[in-house]
């Protein structure tokens, strides 16, 4: 196996953990507030979890796919030049226009083996589960080419 492929296999599996973690965090909600002297720290990731699926959907793009697509989906992440084919450029108009939702959705669900794309490309089961958050992806992901 390529490096390459370990990497990526790595790095699914950090996207799985933080997929697990991100999910609820309802204890934390409960626990701190007692004595008064925290309220100024309950926001970030408590309320992340909460909140609506696009602000979910940025937190899980700037954690689990800019790393190979960039943060402004260029196709530009520190690893994309390991990767063979590359994530292209989102911000692309032709391939915007060529593509359909559905497509995205089922590349980002399913992965790119799935649809046979590139198997770098991993699948994404919360995102499958959840399909207002799928919806929010496809969007952003929409969002990119439309600057
Ligand atoms: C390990 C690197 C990697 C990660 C992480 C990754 N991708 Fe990808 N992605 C790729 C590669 C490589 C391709 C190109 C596949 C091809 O063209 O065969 C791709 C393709 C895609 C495509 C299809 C583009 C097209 O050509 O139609 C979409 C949409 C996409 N990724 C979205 C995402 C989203 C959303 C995430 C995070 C939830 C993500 N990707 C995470 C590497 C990655």
């Amino acid at each position: 196996m390529t490096s390459a492929t370990r990497l990526a296999a790595l790095l699914f599996a950090c996207a799985l953990a933080s997929g697990g973690c991100d999910r609820k965090d309802d204890t934390a909600t409960t626990a701190p507030v007692a004595t008064g002297t925290t309220t100024a720290t309950p926001a970030p990731t408590a309320s992340a979890a909460s909140a609506s699926p696009d602000a979910r959907v940025q937190q899980i793009f700037a954690t689990r796919c800019a790393g190979c697509h960039g943060p402004k989906g260029k196709g530009d992440g520190p690893i994309a030049a390991s990767l063979t084919p590359r994530p292209r450029d989102y911000s692309d108009a032709a391939w915007q226009k060529a593509t359909t939702d559905d497509a995205l959705k089922a590349v980002i669900a399913q992965g790119g083996a799935a649809v046979k794309k590139s198997p770098m490309m991993p699948p994404s089961p919360d995102l499958a589960a959840d399909p207002a958050a799928l919806a929010a992806m496809v969007t952003l992901v929409r969002s990119f080419g439309a600057r």
